[in-house]
């Protein structure tokens, strides 16, 4: 007997209305012919459990989590990977052993859409990240595995840069600039990553122009139908390598993908297609 049950996906945050992973798996699906469907949820903040509990017992196969119950989820996990172990938080669910596993999968699209699809390489080069939250720490890892000379990591608040630095001392030297962003004047470096959430509030950094030379590229982990205030300030300055965190949110959707399907789908044949149809005129995260 056939059988013709389609196995079920959902992403589940709160908000949720913005969120272009629907757009982006059933994409997915239908480039590689997976049979599949994949929806939103709007999640109460009170009810991550209960949902998640239920969307068991409806069958579902598979859950990308977003804000702001990526903690919960990983507090959730009946088993974790290694990389959501580091990242202290969990963005994909799969139904494994009677208990959802968790898993990590954004340090991972940022690599790869660094690497292999900007090909910036990251080996030898000196990285500043912006930021020191739940976004910083999950890219942390992933950037110390490519090598760099000098990862460095400036934050609003100092005390939280160096606690955090001090967390990923077993995976390799983190420098924490100890001064405001504008006491960054003077210093040189490959790569600026912004991982603060000031671009979702579309306020400014206040980084000095000089940190801004030809060789330099900027990406924003947030994107925008129009340029993210980070980038804004990147090419105003003469920047001309600069990129949004659309292809990590792609890379890290086609990571999940594989950990449910087993399948990789080609997600750059779908990044100018979704930046024409989907974009929204708001500043949007992962996923
Ligand atoms: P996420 O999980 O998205 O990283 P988070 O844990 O709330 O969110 O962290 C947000 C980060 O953005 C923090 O590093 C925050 O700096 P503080 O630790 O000083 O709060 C940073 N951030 C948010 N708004 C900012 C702004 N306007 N200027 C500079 N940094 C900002």
């Amino acid at each position: 007997m056939i059988n013709y049950s389609v196995d079920k996906y959902y992403v589940i945050g709160n908000p949720i209305a913005h969120s272009l992973s629907p757009e982006i798996h059933n994409e997915f699906a239908r480039q590689t012919g997976q049979l599949l469907t994949y929806e939103r949820l709007l999640v109460p903040l009170d009810s991550f459990a209960s949902t998640v509990k239920k969307l068991h017992h409806e069958g579902i196969k598979g859950i990308n989590i977003t804000l702001p119950f990526k903690q919960q989820a990983f507090q959730y996990s009946s088993q974790l990977s290694e990389r959501a172990q580091v990242a202290g938080s969990v963005n994909t669910f799969i139904y494994h052993n009677k208990g959802w596993s968790g898993d990590n999968t954004d340090g991972e699209g940022l690599i790869h859409d660094l690497i292999h699809h900007l090909k910036w390489s990251l080996e030898k080069k000196s990285i500043l990240i912006i930021g020191a939250g739940g976004a910083a720490r999950g890219i942390l890892k992933p950037l110390l595995d490519q090598k760099p000379q000098r990862l460095t990591i400036a934050n609003r608040s100092v005390e939280k840069a160096r606690l955090l630095a001090e967390d990923f001392l077993s995976y390799g030297k983190i420098t924490t600039h100890q001064g405001s962003f504008a006491e960054l004047e003077g210093q040189c470096f490959d790569l600026i990553i912004n991982a603060s959430s000031a671009s979702l509030q579309n306020e400014s950094l206040g980084l000095p122009r000089s940190l801004i030379h030809p060789d330099l590229f900027c990406y924003d982990l947030a994107y925008s139908s129009t340029n993210t205030s980070f980038l804004q300030w990147a090419q105003s300055g003469g920047c001309r390598n600069c990129a949004d965190g659309l292809g990590m949110l792609l890379a890290q959707a086609a990571e999940a993908f594989f950990i449910w399907r087993k399948i990789k789908p080609d997600y750059a044949t779908i990044l100018t297609q979704l930046r024409l149809n989907f974009y929204r005129k708001k500043t949007l995260t992962n996923p």
